[in-house]
């Protein structure tokens, strides 16, 4: 009679405890982002909604983004991470396009725990410490994806990065196996450079002079035109097991940005301050844009950036 009492304590403490630690993990990650719904989200019909409402000329970008994302989150047993690479000149939204897949992938956006956002001139320009640099960021790299396997790493300038550090990160972008346990191949990997952008802005300003119509161009005939270029430039992609290895998915090319395109800007950062969009306004902050080349002024020279500045100095 004692022996089956404390058996049915025995039971009943084991069931407790069971029970408050799912219910602990349930509580806890309703009000703490964890690695699963409702913090990940991987809304696809947003990241395509907001592509085409939010991003000024790329259609490139709209048209392929969105299908490379899906069909990796919809790919049960990916057999690598994505990997894919941004090029363009300054203020054509590589930053931009990648703060905005973060907000359709995760609730909290940019913020979140899952996404790394890695400035590289920050932090890898140093040569003189090449193997510290690379340590802590294996260090950072295993701790994220042990945390959560959906993890969205964007580096950005990764031009400035030392290439040693680079061919570092090769392991991460195609290992199909777990190693001590994390799982590497559910990770996206976003890589924003300017490399191949001179050839890009060649390419469309070419185009445009023999009068195409921008959104003809292909992604197809972008890639014959930059694929070499992209990668034997000078900087961090030069000679790298990056480009020997093939690890990188897709290669993005975001074209120059004309006027109109810049108008549009202008009108989005107007209204983002609760302001009117005047077409007076407009022209005149139009007119502190410097395009380019010297004699035909069809490109913004800095393309978006620092229209925020500019209206600043108009609507105060
Ligand atoms: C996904 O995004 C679309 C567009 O923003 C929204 O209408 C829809 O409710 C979202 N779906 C989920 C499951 O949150
Ligand atoms: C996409 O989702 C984000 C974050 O939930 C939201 O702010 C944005 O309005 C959505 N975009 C569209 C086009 O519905
Ligand atoms: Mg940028």
């Amino acid at each position: 009679m004692i022996l089956y009492k404390h058996l049915a304590i025995i039971l009943l403490t084991l069931i407790f405890v069971y029970k408050s630690n799912a219910f602990g993990s349930y509580f806890y990650c309703k009000f703490n982002e964890c690695c699963e719904e409702p913090w990940i989200i991987n809304n696809i019909t947003n990241l395509t909604l907001s592509l085409k409402l939010n991003v000024f000329g790329q259609h490139l970008v709209q048209n392929s983004l969105p299908k490379l994302i899906k069909g990796h989150l919809n790919n049960p047993k990916p057999l690598k991470p994505l990997v894919l690479s941004f090029h363009g000149w300054t203020g054509t939204g590589k930053t931009w396009v990648s703060k905005l897949i973060t907000e359709s992938l995760y609730t909290e956006g940019l913020n979140s725990k899952f996404v790394k956002f890695i400035p590289v001139p920050h932090f890898f320009r140093d040569t003189l410490r090449t193997r510290e640099l690379a340590e802590n960021l294996h260090h950072k790299m295993m701790r994220s994806l042990e945390t959560c396997p959906h993890t969205l790493f964007i580096f950005e300038d990764i031009q400035y990065m030392n290439p040693r550090i680079l061919d570092e990160l090769v392991m991460y972008l195609n290992y199909p196996q777990p190693l001590a346990g994390i799982d590497f191949t559910k990770a996206i990997y976003i890589f924003l450079s300017n490399s191949g952008a001179t050839k890009i802005n060649d390419y469309a300003a070419e185009q445009f002079m023999g009068g195409r119509r921008r959104e003809s161009i292909s992604l197809g005939e972008m890639h014959q035109i930059i694929s070499d270029k992209i990668y034997s430039e000078d900087g961090a992609f030069k000679n790298t097991d990056f480009v020997k290895r093939q690890v990188i998915d897709a290669s993005i090319p975001f074209l120059p940005l004309e006027k109109g395109h810049i108008k549009d800007c202008i009108k989005r950062a107007i209204l983002g301050r609760g302001e009117f969009p005047y077409e007076s306004i407009i022209k005149k902050v139009l007119k502190d844009v410097r395009f380019v080349p010297e004699g035909i002024e069809r490109f913004a020279e800095v393309g978006c950036k620092r229209i925020d500045q500019i209206i600043t100095d108009y609507l105060e």
